[in-house]
């Protein structure tokens, strides 16, 4: 088993949340359910998200755009503080290209990200050891 490592308390109430979410993730077509909490700074409520997928495959959504939306949609947007992504996978899962560019939106470069499974946080990134240089055009097509 892969090693677990420490976290704060939010972030292991935003694991749970995670865990269940993922228990509500509609993934027939792929099998592959993910689970993510979403923390936005000066914001008490961890933002769950999971997987959509759908018979036509373009419409599915994942765990982490999912989340996000749902923030924007209650409260507006906001200033992303840590986020939680889980899968049924021994590495951790990494979130994929098209959800980093929606964090880029509402995140800083030094935001955190933990991965792991339902057993537990298996690893911390930030966000710019995934996406060091994102497309922006409110800077004039980068940011970095
Ligand atoms: N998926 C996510 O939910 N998040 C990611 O970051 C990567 C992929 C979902 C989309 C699809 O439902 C399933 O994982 C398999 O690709």
């Amino acid at each position: 088993m892969k090693h677990q490592i420490e976290v704060s308390p939010i972030v292991a109430d935003a694991f749970k949340v995670a865990i269940k979410a993922q228990a509500n993730s509609h993934s027939p077509y792929s099998h592959f359910a993910v689970g993510a909490a979403l923390k936005f700074k000066n914001d008490e409520f961890i933002y769950p998200g999971c997987n959509v997928e759908n018979a036509s495959y373009g419409g599915t959504i994942c765990a982490e755009r999912t989340a996000v939306f749902s923030r924007v949609a209650n409260k507006g947007k906001g200033h992303l503080e840590f986020a939680v992504v889980l899968a049924h996978t021994t590495n951790p899962t990494y979130p994929c290209a098209m959800c980093l560019q929606v964090f880029s939106e509402f995140c800083e470069v030094d935001f955190p990200i933990y991965m792991g499974n339902e057993n537990g946080l298996l690893k911390k990134m930030t966000f710019k050891d995934f996406l060091p240089h994102s497309f922006d055009t409110l800077s004039e097509g980068q940011r970095s």
